[in-house]
């Protein structure tokens, strides 16, 4: 195996621009970037770096003005929007700082809500997410709903839903900046589980540097533009069996 083909995602010379009152703001530029299956990708930088606005464009959620995105072997903003959100919904999973819950579903059906549009029937859709939210430890908290749950649960919930369905990539913004430490660890070691026990391509945007202990590779940002890159652990580490890889 070698490693260019353990790249789930690339991205080259993506450039972004926002329109101010008049003028424009150029927040990514001409940026470079890429994540493998199996590492946990930190991308660390100050606020208003780009870090989301990265995050955005290389998941199909903002187009960026200039620059190729390759996902999953496909040339992402080539693709039509239809086919995009296809994409989204088949590859990536999403967890963001406020958790994006929906009220008044219990956390079962946060899980199968999203599970059924996979294709799943009803049944396999339960099954899967009673799993997901048992491996996040919640088992004992199917028919809660987000009121009745704490911070930390919540955020396991929001994960046991991005998980569910087995994302070859999953995207992270602050996934523990609302949270206590303790549960802030229990989440990245979720993500980290992510990366080495399904070889997703774990990209985390994170300010919190007591996560960089579970990074793979460290990406800081400033200012549009990425100033440092390094691996934090030995690429081969974050290998599986070659048989489980691009299924
Ligand atoms: N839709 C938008 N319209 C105009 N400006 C925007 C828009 N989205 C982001 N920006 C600007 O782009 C810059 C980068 O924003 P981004 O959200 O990517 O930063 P960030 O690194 O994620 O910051 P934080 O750590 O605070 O979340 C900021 O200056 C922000 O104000
Ligand atoms: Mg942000």
């Amino acid at each position: 195996m070698t490693p260019a083909s353990r790249v789930a995602i690339e991205a080259k010379g993506l450039t972004k621009r926002f329109k101010t009152g008049r003028t424009f703001i150029e927040v990514l530029k001409q940026v470079d970037f890429d994540a493998r299956h199996g590492d946990v990708t930190m991308v660390m930088g100050p606020s208003g770096s780009g870090k989301s606005t990265l995050v955005a464009t290389l998941s199909g959620l903002l187009r960026p003005d200039d620059g190729q995105v390759t996902a999953m072997g496909q040339d992402l903003w080539s693709l039509r929007p239809g086919r995009i959100d296809r994409f989204r919904l088949d590859h990536c999973g999403f967890i963001f700082q406020g958790f994006n819950l929906f009220s008044a579903l219990t956390a079962l059906q946060q899980v199968t809500t999203v599970l059924k549009y996979t294709g799943l029937s009803p049944a396999e859709a339960k099954e899967r997410a009673t799993i997901a939210l048992s491996e996040v430890g919640l088992a004992n908290r199917l028919h809660q709903r987000p009121t009745e749950l704490s911070g930390g649960e919540k955020q396991r919930v929001a994960i046991a839903r991005a998980l569910a369905k087995q994302p070859r990539l999953l995207f992270a913004d602050e996934p523990t900046s609302a949270l206590d430490g303790e549960n802030g660890q229990v989440v990245i070691q979720l993500l980290q589980r992510a990366a080495k026990q399904h070889d997703a391509a774990v990209i985390c945007v994170t300010h919190d540097p007591r996560l960089e202990a579970y990074a793979d590779r460290i990406i800081h940002i400033e200012d549009g533009r990425i100033l440092d890159d390094r691996r934090t652990t030995p690429a081969h580490e974050s290998a599986r069996q070659p048989e489980l890889i691009e299924a």
